[in-house]
């Protein structure tokens, strides 16, 4: 990572470090910008968080509720746009790769473009969508979220690329547009089945405030989180993981034939429309044993985010807390998204005092746990979880106390 982040503090290993400014991120960029792309002209800036779901995991592809965060690392972007049809990306991420270069005229998927078929993919979806990107850009990248940890670092950058050509090229589109176009761009060009949730986030996050998104209509309410003497510590696992080979298509395959299977006799459209009472009630018109685990979860989690999102609002966060605990136990045990790594995080948390809740984020399979602890407690939580796992995992995890944020846009 090239230097100090802004906000926050990863673990022992990087504490200490001087913060930095997002004015300060910005001039630096800049000055990278111009020695890699040339000087003149109209240089814009714009800045992409990451995200992080405090409850309602593997729920937005079946209807039900999440309530993710923003935070505030992110994806920051210095672009000017170009008279010819060329597209020059780099990423300070990913300096070994050098600048990658693609044409508006050819916006397909290429092996070897790598990271910047997320920006490409975004360029693709605007012109799909109705607003063609007219001519070329330059745009240097620069990412604090540690890539490929399950905070949403690819979202980030459709985002944030979605945001910076709404810009560039003066289209009215709404955030929410943004979003979508993104989760758009993930599912058909980067071939990534996923839901809404993390474009949703970003796009639409709010300073202190996690986002309460139903993903059946997409209504959504701002819940402040409140946390009092607490806070919200994330531990990567360092277990890398793609998406795009990870079991999550075919969890959400598992759940579309579970749904079909209860439609044969339900009038509903979705796993999200259940109470827990209707499916035990109807849980039986699911053939195996593994769909209705699968459709168990995706019904209980939804119910769970409900109960969780009361509970914050009613400044019970000892319930938000068990609720966390259950919903990792769900993933564990009928998801079967979790894996050593991620169980062994959580279970390290849960010995920890001062630790009110704990689980899985994001997709799974490798990727970061969420915990919140009291603030007394978080030297001590970093250190034991921290030697449990590298003593039975082998590899360090990294500790991320993190705020939260306000979404995407120009800064
Ligand atoms: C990934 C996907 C989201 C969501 C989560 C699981 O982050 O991109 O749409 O399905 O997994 O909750």
């Amino acid at each position: 990572m090239l230097f100090g982040i802004n906000n926050y503090y990863i673990g022992k290993v990087r504490e200490g470090m001087a913060a930095v400014t997002t004015a300060e991120m910005k001039e630096k960029l800049t000055a990278d910008f111009k020695e890699k792309f040339g000087g003149d002209g109209d240089i814009r800036s714009y800045f992409a968080p990451g995200r992080v779901n405090l409850i309602g995991e593997h729920t937005d592809y079946n209807g039900g509720h999440v309530f993710p965060c923003a935070l505030t690392i992110g994806t920051y972007f210095i672009a000017r746009k170009r008279e010819d049809d060329i597209i020059r990306l780099y990423s300070e991420n990913f300096e070994g790769l050098g600048i990658i270069e693609g044409s508006i005229k050819d916006l397909t998927w290429k092996k070897e473009a790598d990271w910047a078929n997320y920006p490409i993919g975004m360029t693709w979806a605007f012109g799909e969508k109705g607003y063609p990107v007219t001519s070329g850009y330059d745009v240097l990248l620069y990412g604090n979220i540690p890539n490929g940890s399950g905070l949403s670092s690819s979202a980030s950058v459709e985002v944030g690329t979605g945001v910076m050509l709404k810009d560039m090229f003066g289209y009215d589109i709404s955030m929410i547009d943004i979003a979508l176009f993104g989760q758009y761009s993930e599912n058909n060009f980067n071939k990534v089945n996923c839901g809404i949730m993390d474009q949703f986030a970003i796009a639409m996050g709010s300073k202190d405030k996690a986002i309460f998104l139903d993903t059946s209509d997409l209504s959504y309410e701002y819940a402040p989180v409140v946390l009092a003497d607490s806070k919200i510590v994330i531990a990567c696992s360092n277990k890398k993981r793609g998406l795009g080979d990870s079991k999550y298509n075919e969890r959400r395959s598992e759940c579309e034939q579970a749904l079909a299977e209860l439609q044969k006799c339900l009038n509903i459209r979705s796993l999200g429309e259940l109470t827990e009472e209707e499916f035990e009630a109807n849980k039986g018109l699911i053939a195996s044993d593994v769909r209705r685990r699968r459709a168990k979860h995706a019904v209980y989690e939804n119910q769970r985010t409900i109960k969780a999102v009361k509970a914050l609002r009613d400044g019970d966060i000892e319930a938000f807390g068990k609720l966390m605990i259950a919903s990792h136990d769900s993933l564990r045990d009928d998801y079967e998204v979790t894996g050593i790594e991620l169980d062994t995080l959580v279970a390290s948390a849960l010995k920890q005092p001062g630790v009110i809740g704990s689980r899985m984020t994001g997709a799974g399979f490798g990727g970061c746990t969420v915990s919140i602890v009291k603030n007394d407690a978080i030297d001590g939580f970093i250190e034991n979880v921290g030697r449990e796992y590298a003593a039975a995992i082998g590899y360090a995890a990294d500790f991320y106390v993190v705020e939260i944020g306000d979404g995407a846009g120009k800064i």
